[in-house]
C-alpha cells in the first residue's frame, strides 16, 4: 500500500525526509513554543471556523448570534471560550517563541529572513486579537474598540485615513462590524497560514539554530533527531497547553456583557490583557506626548525587532558575550509588565470610583491639593454616573481617545460655548493641550435636564484645580442649537 502511494505522490518519501531531521545539540524543551504556537493557531481555526457557522457579522445580530452560540448550540459556550482562551494561549506562546529565539541568537546569519517572517507573524496575531476583540458586540467590545480606533487615528497624516478605513465611515456600526470580520476570518488567517507556510519552509531549508553557542562549540556537539525526540517533547507541550486551554474553558468561560449600546456611556472599557501595557503608557503619558505612546515607541520596537539582524552586529550567540541584547530585553519586558499592572490596577481602581457608587465619590479625597473639587455636590454626581467613563475621574481624560477636562480653557472659557457642547455633543477634531481628539461627545439633552446640566458644567468647571465661574439652570436654557 505504502509502495503504492508513494509511487502516485512522492508522500512517504516526503514525509521520511520531513521526520529525519537532526536538531544540533540535540533535543529540548526549549524549543518546543514555536510548534506549540502552530497548536494553539490550528485550535484557534479550527474552533475559529465552528464559530462562523453561527456568527452573523452586522449591529442588529452580532451579539445575537454570539448569544445564541452561548445558549442554544451544543458545546457552543465551550467552544467559544476554547477560542477566547485559545488566543490568549496563541499571544502567550507566540511571545515565548519570539523570547526564545531572542536570547538564543537564532535570528543571526543565515536566519534573518525566517526572523522577519516571524516578527510579522508576532504582529498578525496581534491584529487577530484585535480585531475578534470588536466581534462579539457587547458593552465592552464596543468601548475598548472605540478607544484602540481612535488611537489608530491620531497617528500623523495617515491617521484619520486608517480611522475611517477601520469604522468604514463616520462612526462604529454594522459596516465597522464587517471590516474588523473581514480582517479577523479572511485577510489574517490567509496572511498567517502563507506565513506560517514560509517560515517553516525556511526552517527546514536552515534546519534549527540549536543551542546559544558559537559555530565551533555546536559542531562538536552530538546532534539529537527530530523523530522521535524533538517531536515527542513538541507533542507533550501542546497536549498540557490544550488540556490547559480547556480546563480554563471550563472553569472561567469567555465573558459576554449587555449588548453594544454607544448610549451606556457610564461603562468602563478595559483593553485585552496584552495591550494593557499601551493603555497604561497612554494613561501615564501627559496629553503632547501622547504621539510617544501611539506611534513612536511600539513602532519603534516593531521596527528594532525587524531589523535586528542587521542592528546586531555581534558574531557571538553566547548570552555572556551579548551584555547589550540581554539588558534592553530585559527591560523591555521588566517595562511591559510594569505598565501591564499599573493600568491594570487604574481600571481597578476606576470601577470602584464607578458611577454606582456616587458614595464613593463623596467621600473626602484627602488634602491631596484638590480642595477646591466640591466632590459632595449634585455636580460631581452626575459628573461619576455620566462623564467619568470617558473624561476620567480627575478629568485627565484618555490619550488618544477622550480630552481631559482638567487644565482645559475651553471648559474654564465661554460658559455658553461648554453648556451648548453638553446639549448637543461634539463631534470632530479638536485640539487640547497639543494633542488632537477626534471622537464624538454624545449629546445631553433629554438625557441630562437642563439643572443637571448646569450642575455638572458648574463642577468640571470648578473642580481638578479648574476655576471658573458657576452656571445656572436658566443659562443653561437660553441656549439654542
Ligand atoms: C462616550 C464618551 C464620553 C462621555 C460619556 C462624555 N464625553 Fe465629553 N467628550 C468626549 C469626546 C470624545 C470629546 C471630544 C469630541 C471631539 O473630538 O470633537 C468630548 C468633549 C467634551 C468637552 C469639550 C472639550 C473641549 O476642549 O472642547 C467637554 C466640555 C466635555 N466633553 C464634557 C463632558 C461632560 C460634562 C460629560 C458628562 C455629562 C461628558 N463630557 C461625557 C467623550 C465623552
Amino acid at each position: 500500500m505504502l509502495a503504492w502511494l508513494e509511487e502516485r505522490t512522492g508522500a512517504v518519501s516526503a514525509l521520511t525526509q520531513f521526520l529525519t531531521e537532526d536538531v544540533p545539540g540535540g533535543a529540548s524543551y526549549w524549543y518546543v513554543f514555536g510548534s506549540a504556537t502552530m497548536f494553539a493557531l490550528i485550535l484557534q481555526v479550527v474552533t475559529g471556523i465552528f464559530l462562523t457557522f453561527y456568527y452573523a457579522p452586522s449591529a442588529a445580530t452580532a451579539w445575537e448570534s454570539t448569544k445564541f452560540i452561548y445558549d442554544k448550540v451544543p458545546l457552543g459556550s465551550f467552544v467559544i471560550s476554547l477560542h477566547y482562551w485559545g488566543a490568549t494561549a496563541m499571544i502567550a506562546l507566540v511571545v515565548m517563541h519570539l523570547l526564545q529565539v531572542l536570547l538564543f541568537g537564532a535570528y543571526k546569519k543565515p536566519r534573518e529572513v525566517q526572523w522577519v517572517v516571524g516578527v510579522l507573524l508576532f504582529l498578525f496575531t496581534l491584529v487577530m486579537g484585535l480585531t475578534g476583540y470588536l466581534l462579539p458586540w457587547d458593552l465592552n467590545a464596543f468601548f475598548a474598540s472605540q478607544v484602540a480606533i481612535n488611537i489608530a487615528g491620531t497617528v500623523p497624516v495617515i491617521g484619520s485615513g486608517i480611522q475611517t478605513f477601520l469604522q468604514d465611515g463616520a462612526t462604529i456600526g454594522t459596516l465597522t462590524i464587517n471590516r474588523f470580520f473581514g480582517v479577523h476570518v479572511w485577510l489574517m488567517p490567509a496572511l498567517l497560514l502563507a506565513l506560517t507556510g514560509m517560515h517553516l519552509a525556511i526552517f527546514r531549508h536552515n534546519g534549527g539554530a540549536g543551542p546559544a553557542v558559537d559555530e565551533a562549540e555546536l559542531k562538536k556537539m552530538k546532534p539529537g533527531r527530530f523523530w522521535p525526540n524533538q517531536l515527542f517533547m513538541d507533542a507533550v507541550v501542546s497536549f498540557i497547553v490544550f488540556a490547559l486551554i480547556c480546563a480554563l474553558a471550563v472553569m472561567s468561560p469567555a465573558p459576554l456583557d449587555d449588548k453594544a449600546d454607544p448610549n451606556q456611556t457610564s461603562f468602563q472599557p478595559y483593553p485585552a490583557w496584552y495591550f494593557l501595557s499601551l493603555f497604561g503608557l497612554l494613561k501615564y503619558l501627559p496629553p503632547n506626548l501622547e504621539l510617544l505612546g501611539t506611534v513612536v515607541l511600539p513602532g519603534g520596537l516593531l521596527t528594532v525587532l525587524i531589523l535586528l539582524p542587521w542592528l546586531d552586529r555581534n558574531p557571538s550567540r553566547r548570552l555572556s558575550r551579548r551584555p547589550w541584547l540581554v539588558s534592553i530585553t530585559a527591560l523591555t519586558v521588566a517595562g511591559t509588565i510594569a505598565l501591564s499592572v499599573l493600568a491594570q490596577m487604574q481600571i481597578a481602581a476606576g470601577r470602584a470610583a464607578s458611577p454606582t457608587v456616587a458614595s464613593s465619590v463623596s467621600a473626602p479625597t484627602g488634602g491631596s491639593g484638590t480642595a477646591s473639587t466640591d466632590t459632595s455636590g449634585p455636580g460631581a454626581k452626575i459628573y461619576a454616573a455620566n462623564c467619568s467613563s470617558c473624561h476620567g475621574a480627575s478629568g485627565a481624560g484618555m490619550p488618544g481617545a477622550f480630552p481631559p477636562l482638567a487644565g482645559n480653557a475651553y471648559v474654564t472659557g465661554n460658559p455658553k460655548a461648554v453648556e451648548h457642547t453638553l446639549l448637543y455633543g461634539l463631534n470632530g477634531a479638536i485640539k487640547v493641550g497639543g494633542a488632537t481628539y477626534n471622537g464624538v461627545m454624545p449629546p445631553w439633552k433629554g438625557t441630562l435636564s437642563n439643572a443637571d446640566i448646569a450642575n455638572v458644567v458648574t463642577y468640571i468647571r470648578s473642580s481638578w484645580g479648574n476655576k471658573a465661574s458657576a452656571v445656572t439652570e436658566a443659562q443653561v436654557s437660553s441656549v439654542t442649537k
